[in-house]
């Protein structure tokens, strides 16, 4: 033993040592009492509403509107005048421009929609702050780049917007998956309804604010809030030409039902069961550390999450081990603060599910492991999770928990892992630990899924597309592809 291992071993890490407080300052962030339709660059009384909440304390934050047939209509009209008085026809660089003003805004107002973001919708400071609103932003500049340059994408065509884009986002990522509709949409000249998720539309009420300091022409993206209700008047309307959708599988079906025959164009982002799938020749503690961000990133509310760990045989218990140790210094708890690790549920009925299907895996015959923590006593929580000894016909080996609650299941061979891992109904993502290069082809080009991470999980970038196979939907957000959906190429 050396001398410094002879002090640490004297000096223990005293297990009641516990960090300070570090809240994020709240008062960056205005809220109004209440909440219209942002639409053609006006805020249209509401004619119905309903309190949105934190779902870290439940306390009422602000009064939204419902939007009703008629004000959803409202909005389409505002949209497709838009369209028609200009919007269409002038320069793609001036279209350019507007959306390197929206980046640039985003980016100056960041600490403002990163507090805003968590407030709302419960997930850590840390991670609005370093991941939602720089890779918003970055979406925005991404695209501005491409609006003046789409013949170059799509060289030895015509590309032409659609029209009027709906488009409808969930609340697990809302500014980003604000984002990630609107600024292909725009680039590529059509005009935009959007309506953010019920439990989470402030992100989106306060862009409107960076839409009218940017000075982009007034119905060019109209914004209208409220619960599935409203999603559906958006997927009806006759003045939509482009549907674009992002939540559960079940919606996703029902909207592409509803569409078919229509001639709309439709793009489906749903969910995921993703395996992420570590070689015992990978570096260990790497891949815990993959492990974690996987599914424990926004409290697992990832439609890549990386839900189903699939271990080699050989190395399942030096992995469990680690991974319990490591769960263990994970902090549960104020969205604010600067050190929590895992935030609050975003709402009572997604706690309910997560409740719902772990207590399936326990009465199925897993077995569940939490590390000690203490929950908050107001608000939706969970504790991270993990479930070992589970059987691929479990539920939670199945269905999509959208929690942060990881199955392990093992593999003995590459076969057998890709088997595994492509036995879902899903296919959006896939995460490969190994030291081999070749293992990595090998694995990526077997298994179904639109993306494949290899030693690393939950990366993202504008310029790459992203979007499933199967069940997960179709269509891609990102990169060149990303355009597509929102061109008419002849
Ligand atoms: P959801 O699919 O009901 O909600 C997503 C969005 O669709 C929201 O804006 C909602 O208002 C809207 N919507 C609901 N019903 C609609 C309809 N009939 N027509 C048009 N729009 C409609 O998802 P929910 O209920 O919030 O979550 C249920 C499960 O779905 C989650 O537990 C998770 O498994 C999955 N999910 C997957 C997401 C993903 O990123 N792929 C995002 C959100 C949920
Ligand atoms: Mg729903």
């Amino acid at each position: 033993m050396t001398e410094l291992e002879r002090k640490q071993e004297r000096a223990p890490v005293p297990s009641a040592w516990t960090y300070a407080p570090a809240p994020e300052a709240r008062d960056i962030v205005t809220l109004r009492e209440q909440y219209g339709h942002f639409v053609g660059g006006e805020w249209l009384e509401p004619k119905e509403t309903y309190t949105t909440i934190s779902p870290a304390t439940e306390e009422p934050l602000a009064e939204v509107g419902q939007a009703t047939p008629e004000e959803v209509a409202a909005a389409v009209d505002a949209a497709r005048a838009a369209y028609d008085n200009g919007w269409s026809e002038i320069a793609p660089s001036e279209r350019a421009k507007y959306l390197f003003r929206i980046a640039r805004i985003l980016q100056e107002r960041s600490r403002e929609f990163a507090v805003l973001e968590s407030l709302n919708g419960g997930k850590p400071i840390k991670e609005s702050r370093d991941v939602d609103l720089p890779l918003s932003a970055a979406h925005f500049f991404y695209y501005a780049g491409w609006a003046d340059k789409l013949e170059y994408a799509f060289p030895n065509q015509r590309p032409r917007p659609l029209g009027v884009a709906g488009q409808i986002i969930p609340w697990n990522f809302p500014l980003l998956m604000l984002a990630w509709k609107i600024a292909p949409a725009l680039a590529a000249g059509n005009t935009v309804v959007l309506k953010p998720a019920e439990t989470t539309p402030l992100s989106a009420l306060l862009f409107c604010d960076v839409l009218r300091q940017a000075e982009l022409p007034p119905g060019v993206v109209n914004i209208v809030t409220g619960d599935g209700r409203t999603g559906a008047e958006i997927v009806k309307s006759g003045g939509v030409d482009k549907v674009a959708f992002t939540g559960s599988t079940d919606v996703g079906k029902a909207i592409q039902r509803e569409l078919a025959g229509s001639g709309k164009k439709l793009t489906l982002e749903l969910g995921g069961k993703a395996a992420n799938i570590i070689f015992d020749d990978a570096a260990l503690d790497q891949a815990v550390e993959g492990i974690i961000n996987g599914i424990y990133f926004n409290q697992g509310h990832v439609c890549c999450a990386g839900s189903r760990l699939l271990v080699q045989e050989s190395i399942y218990e030096p992995v469990v081990d680690k991974l319990k140790r490591r769960l263990t210094t994970l902090r549960v708890g104020d969205p604010l603060d600067k050190n929590t690790d895992v935030g609050a549920i975003n709402s009572k009925q997604q706690l309910e599910k997560i409740q719902q299907l772990v207590a399936s895996g326990a009465e199925e015959g897993a077995e569940i492991y939490q590390p000690p923590c203490r929950l908050p006593e107001k608000g939706y929580w969970f504790a991270p999770t993990v479930f070992t000894n589970v059987a691929q016909s479990y539920r939670i080996a199945q269905e999509e928990i959208f929690g942060p609650v990881l199955s392990i299941l093992t593999f003995r061979t590459p076969e057998e892992a890709v088997e595994k891992a492509n036995n879902t109904p899903y296919g959006l993502s896939a995460g490969v630990w190994t030291e081999k290069g070749s293992r990595i082809l090998w694995m990526a080009e077997r298994l179904r899924a639109g993306v494949v991470w290899a030693n690393t999980y939950n990366r993202f970038d504008p310029s790459s597309p992203f979007g499933g196979y199967k069940e997960s939907g179709f269509g891609r957000e990102g990169g060149r592809h990303g355009l597509e959906p929102y061109l008419r190429l002849t």
